[in-house]
């Protein structure tokens, strides 16, 4: 198959695709989905094809505007219209008991569904114009680390998707928070673009699922599936090392040798010659480290590193979602450096 590519002049062509059960890749804030008609089950299985994904990890429904939620969602509690007010469009994903009509391929056959509003206008543009919500995990090989520009995008999927709708690079760069409304006090199953300490500013009360922080043993069940896979995995392994910047990079700095891939802060780039060096942001910009940690984990797999150590923000913020995505690129292999 053709991969074409659009630009967001194209907007009619692009939901085409959707429409006629396709699969697109969309831009948005976040990362970069791959995009199928959440009502048609066909169209939603090539999604798990195209990606290599386990049948068993749900999918996310995107929507234009929270007045979409009634069309798909039951039972729906206060707090969702509380948090729609003000983090939509944005990144974060509400979990919602589901009307019968969602097709159990998208759910995983699980009672509940993922909401999500994406900022990115032309994303929000195309699924107005197909009129359908968009099924879409984000548009990475399974296990891999998730796109944040189309090129990426190709990168995994050239010829495996009908289309991609080049949005420019994303501009949270990791994947919306996810937060349980189904439950009492609600939990946060993935930390992401809206900050824990946000939710709980919000809502009082948010729980953190177990599997945010640590790895789940073989008999545990997360609540968001998909917490459960190694992901994020660049080929070679990497190794976390956690504590005050100036001494995770030392110790880095010793412990790698010419074979190794970095990732590191800026401002500790010198301490690196002759390694594979990718820097993420300084260390006291999340946001930044945010938006280039997925660019650097892929950046190794066209290199011929060994091992990869990296460094680590604490776990506050948009932080914690970025230790999230390290540690889990890493199996949990942390080290953490006595103050
Ligand atoms: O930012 C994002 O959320 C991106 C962009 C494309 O919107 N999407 C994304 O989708 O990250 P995906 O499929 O890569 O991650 C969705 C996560 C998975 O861990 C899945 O297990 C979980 O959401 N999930 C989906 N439906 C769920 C449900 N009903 N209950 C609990 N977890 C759910
Ligand atoms: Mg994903």
């Amino acid at each position: 198959m053709k991969t074409q590519c659009f630009t967001p002049a194209e907007i009619a062509p692009a939901a085409e695709i959707l429409r006629r059960g396709g699969l697109l890749a969309i831009p948005t804030e976040t990362v970069y989905g791959l995009g199928a008609d959440g009502l048609d089950p066909v169209a939603v299985t090539h999604i798990f094809e195209a990606k290599g994904r386990p049948q068993d990890n749900p999918l996310i429904l995107h929507v234009p505007s929270a007045d979409w939620l009634t069309r798909y969602c039951e039972d729906i509690p206060d707090t969702a219209y509380v948090l729609t007010r003000r983090f939509w469009p944005g990144p974060l994903t509400i979990i919602l008991k589901h009307k019968p009509l969602i097709p159990d391929v998208v759910t995983a056959g699980l009672p509940t569904v993922g909401m999500r509003c994406p900022a990115h206008p032309v994303t929000r543009a195309i699924i107005e114009r197909a009129d359908r919500p968009v099924a879409a995990p984000s548009a990475n090989t399974s296990g891999k680390p998730s796109p944040t520009t189309a090129r990426h995008v190709l990168d995994d999927m050239d010829g495996k998707i009908d289309g991609v709708m080049d949005g420019g690079p994303c501009s949270v760069g990791v994947e919306s928070t996810i937060v349980d409304l189904t439950v009492t006090p609600p939990r946060l199953l993935r930390p992401g673009g809206v900050t824990l300490e946000q939710l709980r500013d919000v809502l009082g009360a948010v729980e953190v699922d177990p599997a945010v922080t640590r790895l789940m043993s073989p008999g545990e069940k997360p609540r968001a599936p998909g917490m459960k896979y190694r992901h994020y995995a660049p080929n070679a392994p990497v190794t976390v090392v956690k504590g005050d910047p100036e001494e995770t990079a030392r110790y880095i700095a010793c412990a790698s040798d010419q074979g190794s891939g970095i990732i590191c802060f800026d401002e500790f780039q010198p301490l690196f010659p002759g390694r594979v060096v990718e820097t993420i942001g300084s260390a006291d910009d999340e946001a930044a480290q945010a938006r280039h940690v997925f660019d650097a984990l892929r950046a190794f797999d066209s290199t011929h590193v060994k091992q990869i150590w990296s460094q680590c923000p604490p776990d506050e913020g948009i932080g914690l979602a970025v230790a999230n995505r390290l540690n889990k690129a890493a199996g949990f292999h942390i080290i953490h450096l006595k103050k």
